[in-house]
């Protein structure tokens, strides 16, 4: 059958399910409760059992658990009709995978696709249906702990991820095993909180809206999204979770979103907080109406909305739509004819092939900011490794693990033990990663003093980065710093391997390592990844999704940003600049280097002019000019030179991941569409101008050795 008429199938047994339905128990399908109602004392609910006032669970991590809640609902409930149970299967469900900040780095949306299909297979064998990833809000603030679970501060690159995740998740089309709905989440612009300060306001233009923050769920709507999460903040004064021109007129109407929308946990309620909604029962009027069709999580709509559809508050034709679209996607996928989970299934849970996709993907993420030609690792008799993520298994994790299994992550110690089996390797964690405790520094330094090479394993723990994580200081430590400033004093070549989510402020410790390699955090195939990239098995070939501040007071500091009428050329004091740092970052988007070098030959336009709907082509050669083969990144970035609004200084408008083997070339080409170079206008109108642009074939964001121009015409 096709997806549409499968679609129109669901739907029709929705709609002839619904007929039957009481108000209780439609209202019922709309909300979706966490683990307390089935504690213990879950008999406190049997209401909810009998009565049908369950859609579904999120969080419930068992599929015994999941199986007798299903048989007790199915049992029990007006008209049988089994739960959704959904998760947050972020980077992975058992295996973990690199975290999304870090997959952004591969630029390589196929090797997302593939992650997040196997975290689908994985959930799904576990009786989850539903995924509350991707989230596609675009962060240009480090200071915001959730930059971890994005794919970093570019639009375009965040569309292309947008995308692959969505369509990893749920397949090629909604219902197939093995698959779950996704969610794309928070709708919108919580990336842009103010100071970047988790939950907080948001207060920006509707062009800027439409410009950077809109194009990745558009994308992914696109790619056949099943769901969207409402944010927590206000957008210009308008709580989200209650904001109807957002879930109404934007969303369904303007995108076409045809799935339904749930409202991230807690939104509802605290729309009183916001001053938007008199008390518990107001706000969930007001997020129900303005476009929310399922809560998460609790009863405001159950114990309220009986009374508000007879007062004529709440229109049962409307709920009536929000509960057809739930069925529907519950016959969608399956659920309604067959909810049972098989508990004895475990072959999928940690597959060998779901292991490599962990290790290549991890590979492909890690981005070497600094290398004297210490890396890759040529023969040493003996490498000390310090720092408190030399033996670490949980925080390399990263902040959703899911139910990823500590114990099965590959420490650094073992996976550089299994590449270097003829190296002695000495290990001491030599501080704590959580307290200012520095009792082992001492012991540290003195391994470090009679080894070859040391390498300092450094980085940010659990709970630092994530949800409700923001902070003001983005560095390591202090007892960490102390034990980079102790080995660095020792006058052995340093490698520092730094484990984080977000970027971090790398100015004082830039001279004082010969390598610096980014690994943010890589999952379960954390050690076999680290030891791959250090011995040169793979050639690091990630590029920085999000710019490193050379200090906290740069930020927001993004390469995307606009002319100013005062740039920073450097020829007169009154320019947009800062008198005590630099404007750019220390490590732009884009950057990262690789073992070997890449030059970019043979630049050529297919023309220098096109049409608001045409294309141009640019090829170029990629010649590896070093000793090791590898992966490079090319970056096409676009400047628009006069426009009717300020353009940005640059802006990413496609790339192409090349590998070249050592000493060869290859020719690729990059087609630019002149509709990539549309924009939001002052009326709100979106197109291309006509005029002068400039491209650039470049490196990193700020590399303008490839400059040309062209026109559209
Ligand atoms: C709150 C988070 O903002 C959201 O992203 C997540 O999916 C829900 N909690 C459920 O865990």
């Amino acid at each position: 059958m096709s997806e549409i008429s499968k679609f129109e199938n669901a739907r029709r047994r929705a709609s002839k399910l619904l007929e039957k339905m009481t108000l209780t128990e439609k209202i019922g399908q709309l909300s979706q409760f966490g683990t307390s109602i089935y504690s213990d004392d879950h008999k406190a609910f049997e209401d909810h059992f009998a009565e049908g006032k369950i859609g579904s669970y999120l969080t419930i991590r068992d599929r015994k658990r999941i199986n007798e809640i299903q048989s007790e609902l199915v049992e029990k409930s007006p008209n049988h009709i089994p739960a959704l149970f959904a998760d947050d299967v972020i980077h992975g469900y058992k295996t973990t995978f690199p975290i999304p900040l870090a997959q952004s780095c591969s630029w390589d949306p196929e090797m997302t696709e593939k992650c997040c299909a196997i975290s689908a297979k994985e959930a799904y064998r576990d009786g989850i249906r539903w995924t509350f990833a991707p989230m596609v809000d675009i962060a240009r603030d480090p200071r915001w702990g959730r930059i971890m679970e994005g794919y970093g501060e570019d639009t375009f690159l965040c569309r292309c991820f947008a995308r692959a995740a969505v369509k990893g998740y749920q397949g090629n089309e909604i219902g197939e095993k093995d698959r779950l709905l996704s969610c794309m989440k928070h709708f919108i612009a919580y990336g842009a909180v103010v100071g970047g300060k988790d939950y907080n306001s948001v207060d920006m233009s509707m062009q800027q809206l439409y410009d950077i923050y809109l194009p990745p769920f558009r994308e992914g709507i696109d790619a056949g999204a099943a769901t969207v999460m409402t944010a927590f903040n206000d957008l210009n004064g308008v709580p989200s979770t209650a904001n109807k021109m957002l879930l109404t007129d934007i969303l369904r109407k303007e995108l076409g979103f045809k799935g339904f929308v749930v409202s991230d946990d807690g939104a509802v309620e605290e729309l009183v907080n916001h001053g938007y909604a008199e008390n518990e029962g107001d706000a969930g009027k007001k997020a129900f109406n303005a476009g929310v069709d399922m809560l998460m999580s609790g009863d405001i709509f159950n114990d309220h909305f009986p009374e508000f559809v007879k007062n004529g508050e709440i229109s049962e034709e409307k709920i009536n739509e929000s509960v057809l679209s739930i069925l529907t996607m519950k016959f969608l996928i399956g659920l309604m004819d067959d909810w049972k989970v098989d508990e004895n299934e475990d072959t999928a849970f940690f597959a060998p092939e779901h292991l490599s996709a962990a290790r290549e993907s991890a590979e492909h993420s890690f981005v070497l900011l600094e290398n004297d030609g210490v890396l890759p690792l040529g023969k040493h008799d003996k490498i000390a490794l310090v720092g408190p993520m030399a033996r670490n298994k949980r925080d390399v994790m990263g902040p959703w693990e899911c139910v990823g299994e500590e114990e099965r992550t590959v420490t650094v110690e073992e996976g550089l033990k299994r590449v270097f089996p003829e190296t002695k390797i000495s290990v001491c964690e030599g501080c704590d990663l959580e307290t200012d405790d520095i009792s082992g520094i001492c012991e540290a330094v003195e391994i470090a003093k009679s080894a070859d090479l040391v390498i300092v394993a450094v980085g940010q723990r659990h709970g630092t980065v994530g949800e409700a994580a923001s902070t003001t200081r983005l560095r390591l430590t202090p007892p960490q710093e102390t034990l980079i400033n102790e080995v660095s004093k020792l006058g052995k070549p340093v490698v520092l391997l730094l484990f984080c989510g977000r970027p971090l402020v790398l100015t004082e410790y830039r001279d004082k390592a010969n390598a610096i390699l980014c690994v943010w955090y890589p999952g379960t195939e954390t050690g076999n990844a680290v030891a791959n990239v250090l011995s040169g098995k793979h050639n690091p070939s990630g590029r920085l999704t999000a710019s490193f501040p050379v200090t906290e007071g740069q930020i927001p500091v993004y390469y995307n940003f606009f002319s100013t009428g005062r740039p920073a050329v450097g020829i007169q004091r009154f320019e947009a600049k800062y008198n005590d740092c630099q404007i750019e970052p220390l490590y732009p988007f884009g950057y990262g280097k690789s073992y070997t070098e890449f030059l970019y030959e043979d630049i050529k336009l297919s023309s220098d002019k096109m049409t608001e709907d045409g294309v141009i082509d640019i090829s170029f050669t990629v010649r590896n000019t070093g000793k090791h083969d590898g992966y490079e990144i090319v970056q096409l970035y676009v400047r628009d030179l006069v426009a009717s609004r300020v353009r940005p200084v640059k802006e990413l408008k496609g790339f192409k991941k090349v590998f070249v083997k050592a000493g060869e070339s290859k020719r690729e080409t990059i087609s630019l569409k002149a509709k990539e170079l549309a924009f939001c206008h002052t009326d709100m109108t979106f197109s291309v101008e006509k005029g002068d642009f400039k491209l650039w074939v470049a490196k990193n964001a700020l590399d303008n050795s490839n400059e040309f121009d062209f026109r559209v015409v």
